[in-house]
């Protein structure tokens, strides 16, 4: 064998599938595989605010790495194979769903806007919203019915995307528990993956502090995007703190790319 030979195609030759706002998807090394950049990009309010924080991509990429690794092993299906670098993941081609899941445990954010509930109010139990994805219209929040009626997701599917989130929030909440952080909400997407003739439906895109809302439980002090949305400085130290406690970045480690750095395998 070549040692000389990449195990991938260098960035520039790779074909770029999609842009988000805080990600890349590229053409994978083999079919039915696509590879997902992790960028710096920090968006809120439909990209109406926009900042670049250094570092915000790689710990995303090892946070999500770490949850989507989890999932896999207790049999929560994902897209996720497997962390290629810093920055990338390589992971299953899907259909996505074109639909946010969020999942509450505590009021926080729109519902506390929308209902007049306090941040912070325990809610009598997890509850499921989903809001259509569509840059244009803002995300804005539809029901089953909408969902149903216009062929987003069959009944079936819907189904399954809510057994999927609420399987994904009873994992997420035990395991930031065990670390002293409090799951307010999260989000999550769903994609069909096709194998052979057979369809189900997987987790996909990301799970990290982008897209949840992580409170310490002692101190109550937001370690998630909610430091970008409200303008509270020192995301990046959040972020890496939530690395830190569940043990996927060590003391003394630089995980931004700006130093030398231990990856462990
Ligand atoms: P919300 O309270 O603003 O509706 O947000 C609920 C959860 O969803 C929160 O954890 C942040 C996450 N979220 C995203 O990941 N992307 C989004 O575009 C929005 C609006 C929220």
């Amino acid at each position: 064998m070549d040692i000389h030979k990449p195990r991938y195609t260098p960035m520039s030759r790779r074909r770029r599938i999609y842009e988000g706002k805080a990600k890349v998807l590229y053409e994978g090394p083999e079919p039915g595989t696509l590879i997902q950049h992790f960028k710096d990009d920090a968006t809120a309010f439909n990209a109406k605010k926009h900042e670049v924080i250094e570092g915000k991509g790689v710990l995303n990429n090892r946070i999500s790495e770490y949850v989507f690794q989890h999932l896999n092993d207790i049999g929560v299906p994902t897209h996720f194979i497997r962390r290629l670098n810093m920055r990338e993941q390589l992971i299953r081609e899907v259909e996505i769903i074109p639909l946010e899941v969020v999942v509450r445990n505590v009021a926080a954010g729109s519902l506390s806007q929308r209902l007049g509930i306090e941040e912070g109010t325990q809610l009598p139990r997890s509850i499921i919203e989903f809001y259509y994805k569509n840059d244009q219209l803002g995300d804005p929040m539809v029901s089953e019915e909408h969902i149903t009626a216009f062929g987003w997701a069959s009944p079936q599917e819907i189904d399954d995307v809510m057994s999927l989130a609420i399987r994904v929030n009873d994992f997420l909440s035990g395991l930031f528990l065990g670390v002293g952080i409090r799951l307010v909400d999260f989000k999550m997407e769903c994609g069909r993956l096709w194998e052979n003739d057979l369809m189900r439906i997987v987790v996909a895109d990301e799970i990290s502090p982008d897209s949840c809302r992580l409170w310490d439980i002692k101190s109550n002090e937001k370690l998630d995007k909610d430091r970008f949305r409200r303008d509270l400085g020192g995301l990046l130290e959040a972020y890496t703190e939530v690395a830190k406690r569940l043990g996927i970045i060590v003391e003394g480690e630089r995980p931004t790319g700006t130093g030398p750095v231990l990856v462990k395998s």
